[in-house]
């Protein structure tokens, strides 16, 4: 361990994903492994302007390892989006002595922070903690694996209902620009069309499709719709099949927000411990102002301009696995 890092600042920013109190508990029990001292920044960087920050021990994250949410708070913040907000929170962080930062939160959160590290050159790493899956340069975000599960688990429930009343069922998962939830969660449920951001669907492939599953005797379908998706939110499409297939009993479910809460799942947890172990010792090696995630494995840096210039793509694989298995 090479860098004189003394006390490190965490926060978690953006939206919450399941497995972001696990990020929390590794760093911080790696801080005090290490022998550093690591403090709590609330409410991501609107806590960092307005030093909302607290010590914490080994013991202030204790039975948090199983809970969604962040025991540390999200915030939007326009203030830090600002030279002045930015130079607040630098002196928020010299006046704890804070010389480094470890960040949970996804693509707005590493922009923010290497904006910063560019400013004002605190040594930093960002976990990537989103639902959506979709930074590039890695193979899993922390929370993405909880959240597909529960859409799973709703879209089993939708199905019973749905096989009942033989009806056509809309369902919205989260991904604002990514189809990661989406395609994963339509195979596992069993969707008869995926609609995602990353392809277009038109209504008239879509009808056929669905057609084809009712000429051959199914008696319900379902379709699940990534809310970010250029063909519009999941009641127009809804409202346009509706209209240029009346044959159809059609209804609309939209997933929202309960796809970020819950318990982590077993994934999501070592995941974010893995993850929030190495970006402390990476720190204390002397990496900085990069992403830091797994890739086939292996722990991966990755750079601002990587983030910032590449999507995750979703893999040609899964595309045609999800048209071969919803005939
Ligand atoms: O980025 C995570 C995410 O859950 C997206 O899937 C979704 O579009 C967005 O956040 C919702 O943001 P908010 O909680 O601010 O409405």
């Amino acid at each position: 361990m090479s860098i004189d890092i003394k006390k490190i600042g965490l926060f978690t920013s953006g939206g919450d994903a399941p497995g972001m109190n696990a990020g929390i508990r590794a760093v911080v029990r790696a801080c005090v492994y290490h022998d550093k001292e690591v403090y709590g920044i609330y409410r991501g960087y609107q806590g960092m302007v307005e030093n909302d920050i607290v010590k914490l021990d080994v013991r202030s994250v204790s039975n948090i390892i199983q809970r969604g949410g962040t025991i540390l708070k999200s915030a939007r913040s326009d203030e830090f989006r600002t030279i002045e907000g930015r130079k607040k929170a630098f002196e928020s962080l010299k006046s704890n002595g804070i010389d480094a930062l470890v960040a949970i939160g996804g693509n707005g959160t590493f922009t923010g922070l290497h904006k910063f590290y560019q400013e004002h050159g605190i040594p930093c790493i960002c976990l990537p903690g989103t639902i959506d899956n979709d930074l590039p340069g890695m193979d899993y975000t922390i929370g993405y694996d909880t959240a597909t599960n529960t859409a799973v688990e709703a879209i089993d429930k939708i199905r019973d209902t749905a096989l009942s009343h033989n009806r056509l069922f809309f369902i919205e998962v989260m991904g604002r620009h990514s189809g990661y939830i989406a395609i994963n969660s339509g195979i596992a449920g069993g969707a008869v069309a995926i609609i995602i951001p990353e392809e277009e669907t038109s209504t008239d492939e879509l009808i056929a499709k669905i057609d084809v599953g009712a000429i051959n005797n199914k008696k319900s379908s379902l379709v699940v719709v990534a809310e970010g998706g250029e063909s519009g939110n999941v009641w127009k499409i809804a409202n346009t099949i509706k209209e240029k297939a009346p044959y159809y009993d059609v209804k609309v479910t939209i997933l929202g927000h309960l796809q970020r809460g819950g318990s982590p799942s077993y994934f999501d947890r070592v995941l974010a411990s893995r993850l929030g172990v190495e970006a402390v010792e990476g720190l204390l090696n002397g990496i900085k102002d990069v992403m830091i995630g797994v890739k086939d494995g292996k722990t991966v840096y990755v750079d601002f301009d990587t983030v910032d210039n590449n999507r995750h793509e979703i893999d040609e694989e899964s595309l045609r696995l999800a048209k071969i298995l919803s005939i």
